[in-house]
């Protein structure tokens, strides 16, 4: 996969989820497809703009881009650990592409380890990453002392998943299409319960950095997250933003 096609598959990609972003907040069975729609388009702006700006970071900056870097990587990783553990666990036995979701994560879960191992190599033992990761000794970290970045291994490491991760993020929108999931026989209930479950991990973890990385990495014209505005246009921007904005320098120019 060369750079130009790796942005070209991001940009297809995050056209697929677009229609679903926009307009009011969803509820119901229209609701799973649209938060997956924005969670998703996050989780591509925000390779998009690692991919794009790898090459171009002075040196000086590389530590503060690399812990950017580990945002997206630990993004995706909480994603996907909600999704096995309190989201997609809450759908019936009938709802049958459970499993295919669980597999898809497979194609390309390795290689997001691989860009972890990376990126924390990189960085000093005892550096903060993530949602609430400590870079540490480890059998895959060979030196004690951090390796230059290095932006063209970078993009190589995420020519290599590329197009499973896009495939996947893609089909599980169709697997969430509203009538899907009434015929898979999931009530209302279950649905209002998954949300419980889900919100209440989300709160457990505050609004650094997920809120941030969240807020950051959508178009300002869509509804999601359904935080009061206040939290969106005010507290994420001008409060919340001083705490991790080595790595917020960053983000695409979302309030342009
Ligand atoms: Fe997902």
């Amino acid at each position: 996969m060369s750079a130009t096609d790796t942005v070209k598959v991001l940009q297809d990609a995050l056209e697929v989820f677009r229609p679903h972003t926009k307009g009011p907040v969803r509820r119901g069975f229209d609701k799973p497809r649209w938060e997956m729609s924005n969670l998703h388009t996050i989780i591509l702006t925000g390779l998009k703009s690692v991919y794009e700006k790898a090459l171009t970071v002075p040196e000086e900056k590389h530590r503060a881009f690399v812990g950017y870097c580990l945002q997206w990587v630990g993004y995706i990783i909480n994603h996907h650990w909600i999704e096995e553990n309190l989201y997609f666990t809450h759908f019936p036995e009938s709802f049958t592409q459970t499993q295919t979701i669980f597999s898809e994560h497979q194609t390309f879960h390795a290689k997001i380890e691989e860009m972890k191992t990376y990126l924390t190599n990189c960085l000093p033992i005892g550096t903060k990453w993530g949602l609430r990761d400590t870079v540490e000794e480890s059998a895959s970290r060979t030196q004690k002392e951090p390796v230059a970045f290095d932006g063209a291994r970078l993009k190589a490491i995420i020519d290599t998943f590329i197009v499973p991760l896009t495939t996947h993020l893609q089909a599980e929108i169709t697997y969430l299409d509203p009538e899907n999931i009434k015929a898979s026989g999931m009530t209302e209930k279950q649905l209002e319960e998954m949300d419980k479950a889900v919100m209440a991990h989300i709160r457990s973890l505050g609004p650094h950095p997920l809120l941030m990385y969240t807020v950051y990495h959508l178009p300002k014209d869509v509804e999601f997250p359904p935080a009061p505005k206040f939290v969106k246009r005010i507290l994420v921007p001008w409060i919340f933003h001083w705490k991790g904005s080595q790595w917020w320098q960053f983000c695409p120019k979302r309030f342009e």
